[in-house]
């Protein structure tokens, strides 16, 4: 476990904000928010904990080098594992943090496996706990994000939320409103300021050593992510969605970034012989500013992650998400988001829509607009703000 103790050592009374980012699609949404608590006057003191549930350059480092992530403070190196196990190793390491640095609340973000542990150890600690990206439901309980939402939610004392069903969710689940504030999308503001930098797609597959020719296709390319168990942990789940792809591709060339778990499944089933490279480019997965960049020059986005249907959004690029649900229920509703499930008919039939000119170009939701970070600062700053006992804070 690896420790620099520079940043932002504790007071006797009150220690930093503690930051705690896990895996890849924590990393887009703190960013921001620790770019704005540093800007804040005055400054929020904070202390970044990474747990180490992704470790790889791939799956981490990149990230932090495009998002501009200040190195961690702490790393806990946890790695993989069962749920079971990464999640009582990522309690077990983040206890002494808590105990160490008297932190004045910890902030998580997202719904992984992390984002719960350590959203448990400091409840338990009588440490107050801050949840951003709070209230989203599938309710589907079969995916372990859910769970990790639901439960993160009702031990938190603050709520920032990203679109309005969210506080209705978090209503009927018993939670007071006046812990809820809705503040807006911090992936949003990730994507704003990486747009600027994002690299071109022509650029991206030639640093992969791949042949950028089917960037030449008349009708542009799609790109693909896929990484949910329910859709790469069964062997004819993935075929079937292998096989669909293939199909997409023969209209469409696409370049598929593959997550590990996607592309160590696809070796293991024996599945590589669905993939003809000259219509489906496989790449390693992406940074973001690779990734931000791809998306915005695609016709289409064919995905299962919630991040990219938020960003697709934010791009106005259509995306076809192969799930049967959404935790995010706005990208459907004005943003460019399409549920097809895994069903074939649905989604050749969306992608025909798409290729003939009539994919969903959507709308901003608000208050995604770049400054939900800063939003959540100023609430979070008062919220922290010592008062006197009789005196409540209400949602802003
Ligand atoms: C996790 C999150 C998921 C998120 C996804 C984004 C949970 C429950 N799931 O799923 O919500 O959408 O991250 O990627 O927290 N691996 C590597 N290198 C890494 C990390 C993982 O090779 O740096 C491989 C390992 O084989 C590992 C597998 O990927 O067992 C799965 O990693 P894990 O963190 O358990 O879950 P994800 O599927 O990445």
């Amino acid at each position: 476990m690896s420790h620099s103790l520079a940043t932002a050592l504790p007071s006797a009374e009150t220690g930093p904000v503690i930051c705690v980012v896990g895996a890849r699609p924590n990393f887009m949404k703190m960013a921001p928010i620790l770019r704005a608590m540093a800007a804040h006057a005055p400054p929020l003191p904070m202390l970044l904990v990474h747990t180490g549930q992704h470790y790889d350059k791939d799956m981490s480092d990149r990230l932090f080098e495009d998002l501009r992530l200040p190195r961690p403070d702490v790393n806990l190196e946890v790695g993989s594992g069962t749920h079971a196990i990464q999640t009582a190793e990522v309690m077990k390491r983040f206890e002494p943090i808590v105990e160490g640095y008297n932190p004045s609340c910890v902030v998580v973000v997202g719904d992984v496996n992390s984002t719960l542990a350590c959203a448990l150890v400091a409840v338990k600690k009588g440490v107050p706990v801050v949840h951003i990206e709070a209230g989203l439901r599938s309710y589907d309980r079969a995916m372990p994000e859910e769970i990790n939402r639901i439960l993160t939610d009702q031990i938190s004392d603050r709520l920032y939320t990203t679109e309005r069903t969210a506080e209705a969710n978090l209503m009927r689940e018993g939670i007071p409103p006046s812990r809820v504030c809705f503040a807006g999308n911090v992936m949003i503001d990730s994507v704003v300021f990486g747009r600027a930098n994002a690299r071109s797609a022509k650029d991206t597959l030639q640093a992969s050593n791949m042949d950028a020719a089917v960037l030449l296709h008349p009708l542009g390319y799609g790109v693909v992510t896929l990484h949910r168990p329910s859709n790469v942990d069964h062997p004819d789940a993935l075929r079937a969605l292998l096989g669909v792809l293939a199909e997409v591709a023969v209209r469409l060339p696409l370049v598929f970034a593959l997550h590990p778990r996607t592309r160590s499944n696809i070796d293991r089933f024996g599945l590589l012989d669905l993939i003809d490279p000259a219509r489906m480019v496989l790449l390693p997965p992406q940074g973001y500013l690779e990734m931000l960049g791809l998306m915005a020059d695609a016709t289409l986005v064919l995905t299962d992650s919630g991040g990219l249907q938020e960003e697709t959004t934010a791009l106005g690029v259509p995306c076809l998400t192969l799930r049967e649900n959404t935790e995010r229920p706005i990208t459907v509703e004005q943003g460019t988001n399409t549920l097809v499930g895994r069903d074939r008919e649905a989604i050749l039939a969306a992608v025909q829509e798409i290729l003939a000119g009539r994919g969903k170009r959507g709308r901003l939701p608000e208050f995604w607009d770049g400054h939900a970070a800063e939003r959540i600062t100023a609430d979070l700053f008062q919220w922290l703000t010592p008062r006197p006992a009789n005196q409540a804070v209400g949602s802003v």
